[in-house]
């Protein structure tokens, strides 16, 4: 896992003390630093650039800020989205259509009318979307979301690849699927799985592709001809401290000699969110109490499951440390607990920290993808801001809500005012 710099005991993000950042802005606040977001998708982008021609679709469900979708769209990036609210967001930001593969799952016919208006390339989930899309319109490309039996994740509640999983085509069915296709007088274009997120192994990713190969060459027998493969995305990052990282150039390496080898494939497509994202950016979040509770030590803090959802969903590791006293010696394991009513509303559990007092600055690792995009107003907290450092430069991509605001959707009928 990425640590960081300090200066004077006070840690730095993107050249700035992180002290300074929260005093700024306040907290909660997600800190995004710009050079390793950019870093980040050119490593992945170079890792299979060197070996295929590669096209990586930002997963942006990780997070969607405006600002970072820019950034992305600078890069030369693409995008892939769940949603209809995704791909207008995508294209505010700069995105053109052409950029945008939009995988949806229970897709409404809305919604489909929505994204095909919006001229988006649909990689279709069901026989019933196919169907369905038909009646829309067959003339766009599309390609295929198919169940590849594999399965790969940082908890159960993301795998998304296995048998019997709601993602996807059936394997059984794919074939018969893409005949179906090609009768409808769809343009068929390519092929995609995705195994799961946060995997931290090469080989489900290698099975994964074993399967879409000889899927892809069955369809050539059957007269259907791809020109990609869409590996969907997952790639994991290390969390704790001295977690190593998967190896993305021997990952590049495998992959993209078996497509070479065994298809005439011609594009390899990945969706990467959590990679691109989730170390780019931390959670400061301020000390706000420190209770002594007999069998356990707490620090409350201002952010909670609202801010930050992924330790309570999946009981997921983030590393913490006292911005401010940044490498001083730890006194005692502590409970980093948030402003929820819950007793499941963590942030850290069982973390030796430096004599936590109110008014320290938290510092919440790797909280870039799935940490902003999946929080939420539980308890009528407003959402936080957001703000991207630049060398040194920090800026605001978010005003943080106000409570106001979250009212602004609410109707009181007349009869009862
Ligand atoms: C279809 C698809 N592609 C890409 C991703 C991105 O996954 P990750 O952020 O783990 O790379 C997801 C995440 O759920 C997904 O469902």
């Amino acid at each position: 896992m990425r640590d960081y710099e300090s200066e004077n005991g006070i840690m730095m993000f993107g050249g700035m003390p992180v002290t300074d950042i929260a005093e700024k802005f306040g907290t909660p606040v997600y800190v995004t630093d710009e050079q390793r977001l950019r870093e980040n998708y050119r490593n992945i982008y170079n890792a299979f650039a060197k070996n295929i021609d590669t096209k990586i679709h930002y997963a942006c469900k990780a997070n969607t800020n405006l600002a970072i979708l820019t950034i992305l769209a600078q890069e030369g990036c693409g995008i892939d989205a769940v949603s209809v609210g995704e791909v207008m967001t995508c294209l505010k930001a700069g995105f053109t259509p052409d950029k945008i593969i939009y995988t949806g799952v229970n897709v409404s016919n809305d919604e489909l009318k929505a994204v095909t208006d919006l001229g988006v390339m649909i990689n279709i989930d069901s026989i019933s979307e196919m169907e369905r899309l038909a009646k829309i319109n067959t003339k766009l490309p599309v390609s295929f979301r198919i169940t590849p039996g594999v399965g790969s994740g940082h908890s159960d509640k993301v795998i998304t690849g296995k048998k019997g999983s709601k993602f996807g085509i059936p394997k059984d069915k794919v074939i018969s699927t893409y005949l179906r296709a090609k009768e409808l007088g769809f343009d068929i274009k390519g092929i995609h799985a995705h195994i799961g997120s946060g995997g931290q192994s090469v080989e489900p990713f290698m099975d994964m592709m074993e399967v879409l190969i000889d899927t892809v060459n069955e369809l050539k027998e059957n007269g259907i001809e791809l020109e990609f493969i869409d590996m969907g995305g997952g790639i994991g990052v290390p969390y704790k401290l001295n977690e190593e990282e998967m190896d993305i150039n021997d990952l590049a390496i495998n992959l993209a000699s078996m497509i070479k080898e065994e298809t005439s494939i011609k594009t390899l497509i990945l969706e990467p969110g959590r990679y691109i994202i989730c170390d780019s950016t931390i959670l400061l979040t301020k000390c706000v109490d420190v209770k002594d509770a007999e069998s356990k030590k707490y620090v409350g803090v201002d952010a909670g499951l609202n801010t930050l959802i992924r330790p309570a969903m999946y009981d997921s590791y983030h590393y913490v440390t006292l911005g401010n006293k940044f490498g001083k010696a730890c006194t005692a394991k502590y409970d980093v607990v948030g402003p929820i009513c819950e007793s499941g509303d963590f942030l850290a559990h069982e973390r030796v920290l430096p004599d936590p007092q109110e008014g320290d600055i938290v510092a919440v690792y790797n909280a870039g993808a799935y940490g902003f995009s999946m929080s939420s107003n539980y308890n009528s907290r407003p959402l936080c801001a957001e703000v991207l450092v630049n060398m040194g430069e920090a800026e605001l991509i978010r005003e943080r809500e106000t409570v106001e605001e979250q009212w602004r959707h609410q109707i009181i009928p007349k009869r009862l005012q």
